[in-house]
């Protein structure tokens, strides 16, 4: 049994440039890894079914106290996706694994909730898999694979702050996050929706709202300097996510969200990639604690549950063990 883990991210800033022939669009991207992490346990399977190796998924979601319970509704929510493009599976394979591989993940990432869960599964996937069969593939050649199955895989294994272009994979280190550093330095209140957002939507509702022809996006080489050391100032100053509008004119009830966490103390706010997770910059662990408790009274429609959370945290990595409220599962599926 290997066991790994990954992180999920929040775009500190998300600016976007015109679609090119792929049908993408240019990104620029600032990455910031968050503390709440996808688990991974893969094992040799004797089940072998199929080609493909084999997924199971256990949902988590926050207890309302700090702590990460299982999710019976979230868990059979998940388990009607579509196994085919399940990116745990998907980097498993790319490692060519079969089914002789088992994997079990440990989710408390929001699905289609703009925090990159499914790439972190994948990251984490990549180091367990090349760890357990042996491959012993160097971290660059995982970043290679990272990035073809997905644009934000790869900062998930880089972890720490990370500077993405072209689609947001290319990327160059701000604030290293591959060593096992954990400075807490910022604490943030996310909200998570019982509704997740097509990433897709949001790019189309961008082109339909964004007039005039766009520039090849960036963010100022002074501001990108300016998070190797990160603090709240710094962060602050970088908070600017330019799919916002368009996540808001499908969704308004994001941007009262954000209005009311700015009103109860928050620092600054922002929207995490193509949506929904509003994520909320608090002055330290207490207040973020405080800011969520208050939020958390006023019982808005269309909100899940609110975590409090701190980064930036490092990439992935492998793990000894299985958080404590992961081990449940364990013995379930040996
Ligand atoms: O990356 P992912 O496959 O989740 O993206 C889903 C869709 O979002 C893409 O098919 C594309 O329509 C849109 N997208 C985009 N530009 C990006 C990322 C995603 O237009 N950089």
């Amino acid at each position: 049994m290997t066991i790994a883990s990954a992180p999920s991210k929040l775009n500190l800033a998300l600016r976007v440039g015109a679609q090119k022939p792929d049908g993408y669009h240019a990104l620029a991207s600032i990455f910031y890894a968050l503390s709440p992490r996808e688990y991974v346990v893969a094992r040799r399977s004797r089940r072998a079914m199929g080609a493909n190796p084999v997924v199971r998924t256990v949902v988590y979601d926050t207890d309302g106290l700090g702590s990460w319970v299982p999710s019976e509704r979230l868990t059979k929510q998940f388990a009607k996706e579509d196994p085919a493009t399940n990116l745990a599976m998907l980097a498993a394979k790319a490692l060519g694994a079969g089914s002789s591989v088992s994997l079990t993940v440990h989710k408390t990432v929001p699905v289609a909730g703009g925090m990159a869960g499914g790439s972190a599964d994948a990251a984490a996937t990549l180091m367990a898999v090349n760890q357990m069969l042996g491959l012993r593939l160097p971290f660059d050649e995982l970043l290679k694979v990272g990035a073809r199955l997905g644009a934000d895989v790869p900062a998930s294994l880089m972890g720490g702050i990370s500077y993405g272009t072209g689609r947001g994979d290319v990327l160059e280190p701000i604030f290293d996050g591959t060593r096992n550093v954990e400075p807490r330095s910022q604490w943030w209140v996310l909200v998570f929706f019982d509704q997740g957002l097509s990433t897709a939507k949001v790019f189309s509702r961008f082109d339909d709202i964004t007039p005039g022809s766009l520039t090849t996006p960036e963010v100022s080489n002074e501001q990108r300097q300016a998070l190797a050391t990160p603090s709240i100032p710094a962060v602050l100053a970088t908070l600017d996510n330019q799919l916002q509008d368009a996540a808001f004119s499908l969704r308004p009830e994001l941007a009262e969200v954000g209005e009311g966490l700015q009103d109860l103390g928050a620092q600054g706010w922002v929207m995490s990639g193509a949506g929904p997770t509003v994520a909320a910059l608090a002055k330290d662990e207490a207040s973020a604690r405080e800011l969520a408790a208050k939020f958390d009274e006023l019982k808005l429609p269309g909100v899940r549950s609110t975590a409090v959370v701190w980064g930036p945290t490092c990439g992935a990595s492998l793990e000894r063990a299985l958080p404590s409220w992961a081990q449940a599962f364990v013995g379930a599926d040996a």
